[in-house]
């Protein structure tokens, strides 16, 4: 709204190019939001840019929601909010199942995240992609997209073979194993096999062509082993409360038989070389260390197809079939130049037009306490089920010190929210290009940007509504106090915030934006006494807090973190 009127005035003033740029103010001192887009129209234009600002205030049309427009600096526009414009966007946020969010123009968004390899158990590098991923998919279908979840699993390739006949050997031996209840041990023993003998080698080579024949029997037996691997995934989901489910698995195996055709739609649009008997597309603009166009692999000299040969159909049978306006990759910055370069191949082949959007969203490594990527003490990779049962223990214990009185099915309840919402919110807090350092203390804390500190603040503001006796649902809200006008000014701000998580997938500026309004909820507390007020005073304060509490749910919600009544 804000954005659309700046823009008009832009326009009367003689920038109708320029974009407004509208920011949330740094300082209460310069109003709620500011229009930072003059000094940029100002310099295309040549013009100067504080008499450019004038121009713009004196066509901008702020009536009825803004009560002061100065300009600041060398052509900054600050707007102050007028206290009954607030006022009046609370009372119908708070009528709203989306808060007063309006709809968006909706795209067809594919969000493909988590997308583990099965042949072995999740471990702690699959956390961050499945946390990720789940937080944008829920913020895109909040604002109204068309989201497709997309779990792209590495169900396919050689292993396979290896995992397949080791499960035949001890079916045939008489050890039940279809529970295959530790799967790590179950490839590790099979990977253990193929090295010492021969024969099995030869036989789980022999599968590995049989797989990829398409024999029955064989396809058979890796179904059931990529079934068991995937009910070890979603249990992990499950307590994550990562919301993937079987319907959302399209793993690579499922492009096989397009590969083939892959190879041939790059032969006939000219993009294939061969180079040592391997089938190479050369892509100019990524260089090799000697200057040199860098060579794509597509199929290899002895006829396998490689990681980048399935992406490549996946994205053709995503224009083809999926018709998606936006695909979006939450996967590994360490994964940058494949995907840069597949993404490449895919536009100089037609595989996906230029009106659909693909993105790689990487993010960076989880290390430890020393600084190191995360590990068992003894340097092995931690599963993803034991890291999160332990951040379960460990909230238990805390909840268990807090408050004794509760019973073992509500400290249960409580330590699997706080616990699950720790982890996640340590990880959505930061800027997911960083690196960080997990830690169990600074996590689990009650004070500072965690998730503990907010699940308290929201069941804080709940406990106002058990002690409140009468509560109007309809009471108007009356804007006085600076705190209040602080609160409901930020409270405005959720559908900005989600509309720029959205656009360049961060979901740390909700985080931060959540830390924010629980932060000026407690100041408002502070200042403007809720229950010891009287009248339409009282009545509308409830009415503010019964926003803030709507929002941080709906905002914790979003990133995937269960709020709690009491704790
Ligand atoms: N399975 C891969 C891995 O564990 C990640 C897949 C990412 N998605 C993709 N379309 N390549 O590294």
């Amino acid at each position: 709204m804000i954005n659309e009127r700046v823009q008009a005035a832009l326009a009367a003033a003689g920038a109708p190019e320029a974009p407004a740029v509208i920011q949330p103010a740094s300082k209460p001192e310069f109003g709620d939001y500011q229009a930072n887009g003059v000094m940029g129209a100002a310099k295309v234009l040549k013009t100067n840019p504080r008499e450019l600002a004038q121009k713009v205030v004196a066509a901008l049309d702020l009536q009825g929601i803004a009560d002061k427009v100065e300009i600041a600096g060398p052509g900054f526009i600050n707007i102050h909010l007028a206290p009954e414009y607030l006022a009046r966007r609370s009372e119908a946020a708070l009528k709203d199942d989306k808060l007063g969010i309006s709809p968006v123009a909706a795209q067809r968004v594919m969000v493909e995240y988590s997308s583990p390899n099965l042949a072995k158990e999740m471990h702690v590098g699959h956390l961050r992609s499945s946390i990720i991923g789940d937080a944008l998919a829920r913020v895109m279908e909040f604002l109204g997209h068309d989201v497709v979840r997309a779990n792209h699993v590495g169900d396919w390739g050689t292993q396979f073979g290896m995992l397949t006949a080791y499960l035949v050997e001890i079916r045939q031996a008489g050890d039940n194993a279809l529970e295959l209840s530790d799967l790590e041990t179950f490839y590790r023993n099979a990977k253990e096999r193929f090295d010492e003998s021969e024969e099995f080698a030869d036989r789980a080579r022999d599968y590995v062509v049989r797989l990829q024949g398409g024999d029955e029997e064989v396809l058979k037996l890796w179904a059931q082993f990529v079934d068991i691997s995937l009910k070890h995934c979603e249990a992990v989901y499950q307590k994550l409360n990562v919301g993937l489910k079987r319907e959302h698995v399209r793993g690579e195996s499922a492009y096989n038989d397009d590969l083939p055709v892959i190879v041939e739609e790059l032969r006939a649009a000219g993009l294939l070389s061969e180079s040592e008997g391997a089938e190479v597309v050369f892509l100019e603009e990524f260089r090799t260390q000697d200057d040199e166009p860098m060579g794509v692999i597509i199929r290899k000299k002895d006829g396998g197809f490689l990681y980048t040969t399935t992406d490549l159909g996946a994205v053709r049978y995503r224009h083809k079939v999926l018709n998606l306006d936006r695909v979006i990759y939450v996967v590994d910055a360490r994964q940058s130049q494949h995907f840069a370069q597949m993404f490449s191949i895919c536009r100089k082949a037609g595989f996906a037009p230029e009106s659909m959007k693909l993105e790689h969203i990487g993010f960076g490594v989880m290390m430890g306490d020393d600084g190191k990527p995360f590990k068992t003490r003894s340097g092995g990779t931690v599963k993803l089920i034991e890291l999160l049962d332990e951040a379960e223990e460990r909230a238990y214990a805390l909840v268990s010190e807090k408050n004794p009185e509760l019973s073992e099915a509500e400290k249960r309840e409580i330590a699997a929210a706080v616990g699950i919402g720790a982890v996640k919110y340590a990880d959505l807090s930061k800027n997911r290009m960083s690196d960080y350092i997990f830690n169990w203390d600074t996590m689990l804390a009650f004070e500072g940007n965690t998730a503990p500190y907010l699940q308290y603040a929201y069941t804080r503001v709940q406990s106002v509504f058990r002690k409140a006796e009468n509560v109007d649902a309809n009471a108007p809200i009356v804007i006085t106090e600076p705190a209040e006008k602080h609160l409901a000014a930020a409270l405005a701000q959720f559908e900005d915030t989600l509309l720029s998580v959205a656009e360049g997938c961060y979901p740390h500026y909700l985080s931060n934006y959540l830390y924010q309004i629980a932060t000026l909820f407690s100041r408002f507390y502070e200042a403007c006494p809720i229950l010891k007020s009287e009248g339409e005073v009282r009545a509308s304060r409830l009415q503010l807090a019964a926003l803030t509490a709507k929002t941080l749910r709906t905002g914790l919600d979003l990133l995937g973190i269960k709020v709690l009544e009491a704790m």
